[in-house]
């Protein structure tokens, strides 16, 4: 295969890369936070450069282009319209989690998420002074992660106003068909609830055939039920510029979360406008690259992993994470093991179920193989003799 792009080594140490620092002293492999080792598109680089050529950095303010390639991009890919005023620009994702539970039902009441799930899932809703209704996810005869509706279901009591959900979903992988979407607004319509829908990961299905859509775009309904959570920041890698959006097509609920916010959450700052924007204007080319390359390095894991006794890996449809059940293993302390072999997973217990470990793939297929090696390795010697 000819080398590409996204097989550059590209030395991320000293940066105050969040991935990197934390094994800064080390050899071990980072692969647990969620941004890549690939270098941003080349357009937003170019921006980027430009917007600091000008040299005045002030308070800065939406670029009109920037709403009106997101109306437009959710109307081509979609089909789902919205206006730039549903529009509320964020500085990061897990703050409009946050901002969601403090925005819907009170003091003491619940929100519900289907764990398990990305952690900030399971802590905003305690930092918030809601309490938390998990419901396990179960695994469908295609092996998918998929909403258990029953037990969702049984599990909203009179105090629970919010669902927390993660569509494609991390860590499983799972990106949810329109059916599946379809019954899962039925329950939050029946049940008068809101949902805060986080598709960050949207950009980043893997899987030939499948597209994605947002639950707020099956009708008018469940769209004013719900806040959309959406981001360049994953798909380009920008997350260390902070651009997100939420999309609250119902004027009173985005008045609420607008009043929570104001006067806490900071503005985008101006270089997370110009990176996003690029990104959106001129990056598609280069993620369908990325896509291809995140593919063969899925379809590599996938088979490496299920080979290397005791571990398990299922299909993954979007997201470059892969979220391995480790359990047949039987290691007493998963993460600890995994960092002695020179890996450096992120431990399931934090999302809420320690049989797995999550392994980020998004990285130079050099790097990929390396870590696997170890792993293999690591676990090969662990078995009896
Ligand atoms: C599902 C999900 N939501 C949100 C985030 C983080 O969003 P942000 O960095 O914009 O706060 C992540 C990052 O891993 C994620 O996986």
């Amino acid at each position: 295969m000819n080398a590409t792009r996204f097989d550059q080594l590209i030395d991320r140490r000293a940066t105050s890369s969040e991935k990197w620092e934390k094994y800064a002293d080390s050899e071990i492999l980072p692969m647990w936070v969620a941004d890549t080792d690939f270098m941003a598109p080349q357009p937003v680089i170019d921006a980027l450069h430009q917007r600091i050529d000008h040299g005045v950095f002030g308070y800065t303010c939406t670029p009109p282009e920037l709403n009106r390639l997101v109306i437009e991009r959710m109307q081509a890919l979609y089909d789902w319209h919205i206006e730039a005023n549903d529009l509320v620009w964020l500085p990061g994702l897990v703050c409009g989690l946050n901002l969601a539970c403090r925005t819907v039902g009170e003091s003491g009441s619940a929100v519900i998420t289907p764990a398990p799930v990305y952690p900030p899932f399971m802590s905003a809703p305690r930092l918030s002074d809601r309490s938390l209704i998990k419901v396990p996810l179960k695994r469908g005869e295609d092996r998918r992660t998929l909403i258990d509706l029953d037990a969702l279901e049984a599990a909203i009591t009179p105090e629970a106003k919010l669902l927390l959900f993660c569509n494609p979903h991390n860590p499983g992988g799972t990106l949810y068909r329109r059916e599946e979407l379809q019954a899962l607004a039925e329950i939050i319509i029946r049940h008068d609830l809101i949902i805060c829908s986080d598709e960050i990961h949207c950009d980043l299905i893997l899987e030939p055939g499948l597209t994605h859509t947002p639950i707020a775009s099956l009708g008018d309904a469940i769209a004013a039920r719900t806040i959309t959570l959406m981001a360049p920041s994953k798909t380009y890698n920008i997350a260390g510029l902070g651009c997100s959006f939420a999309v609250i097509q119902n004027p009173e609920l985005r008045q609420r979360f607008q009043r929570v916010r104001k006067g806490i959450v900071p503005d985008v700052n101006l270089l997370g406008y110009t990176a996003a924007l690029a990104a959106y204007r001129d990056g598609d080319e280069w993620n369908r690259a990325q896509l291809n390359y995140l593919r063969t390095n899925r379809d590599y894991l996938v088979e490496a992993i299920n080979a290397i006794p005791g571990l398990k890996l299922d299909p993954i449809e979007a997201t470059y994470l892969a979220w391995i059940d480790v359990s047949a293993a039987c290691l007493d302390n998963p993460p600890h093991f995994f960092e002695q072999a020179g890996v450096g997973l992120s431990p399931g217990r934090d999302f809420s179920d320690d049989r797995f470990m999550r392994l980020n793939f998004g990285c130079p297929r050099a790097r990929l193989e390396q870590a696997v090696d170890r792993i293999r390795r690591a676990l090969l010697n662990e078995l009896p003799a």
